[in-house]
């Protein structure tokens, strides 16, 4: 078996991506961020002030192209053309991702495309319902948690590298909302599937929960 499908959920600020990506260069695997897919529908939503409903965003996704694109700046979001790789990390769209995630047309749209990018395996895949709804019978599936202290401060040191300064209590906040949000909605909800490994980060650098992805990858693949 060489060409395994990782599904690696988890809360807001738990490492799921810099883990993720690190696996994936690791295993030669393609890298997908679902999280990068729900950010930037929410992006066209906000720009064409589009209702956050099932109607209005069910037009929306009619025109709306999205496209995960390698380069030799990391992997990059394409929103109909245009890079918007940047804009979908900042605070308003993160502020507005829950309420358009929890749609049903925008997640049938996108997990429709996850299950096409990941087919044929090979891949890891990062988000909140990879093990639970994209690909149920991934072979590995991690679950990531951290403390909402140690997710709170990675975030804020995350966002003031990119000039964004926020306090850590205020991000403490927002991430507490979101996971409220993406694990109390009614279409596939943030959980841990039942055959997943979970992982809790809190006291971890991300090499150290990269190496125990890595080492239980390899162990499936050569089995
Ligand atoms: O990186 P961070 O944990 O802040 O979030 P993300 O992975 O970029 O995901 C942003 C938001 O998209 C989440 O809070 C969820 O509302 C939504 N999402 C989802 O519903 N399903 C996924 N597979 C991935 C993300």
């Amino acid at each position: 078996m060489e060409n395994i499908k990782i599904a690696v959920d988890g809360p807001a600020g738990s490492g799921k991506t810099t883990t993720a990506k690190i696996v994936a260069e690791n295993l030669g695997y393609v890298y997908i961020d679902t999280g990068a897919m729900y950010r930037a529908v929410t992006l066209k939503a906000m720009r064409d002030a589009v209702k956050f409903d099932d109607a209005s965003l069910a037009e929306m996704m009619q025109s709306t192209e999205i496209e995960l694109r390698t380069s030799d700046r990391g992997q990059r979001t394409i929103l109909n053309g245009e890079d918007v790789s940047e804009d979908i990390r900042l605070p308003e769209v993160t502020k507005n991702v829950s309420p358009v995630s929890a749609v049903g047309c925008v997640r049938e749209k996108l997990v429709a495309m996850q299950r096409e990018l990941g087919r044929a395996g090979a891949v890891v895949m990062d988000g909140r319902d990879i093990g639970t709804e994209v690909f149920p019978n991934a072979e590995l599936k991690i679950f990531l948690v951290a403390s909402v202290e140690a997710r709170a401060e990675r975030r804020t040191l995350e966002l003031s590298r990119s000039g964004i300064e926020f306090s850590v209590e205020e991000i403490k906040k927002q991430i507490t909302d979101r996971d409220h949000y993406d694990s109390t909605r009614k279409i596939s909800p943030l959980r841990k599937a039942s055959d997943a490994v979970e992982i809790d980060t809190s006291d971890m650098t991300i090499e150290e929960q990269a190496i125990i992805i890595i080492d239980a990858a390899r162990k499936i693949i050569k089995a």
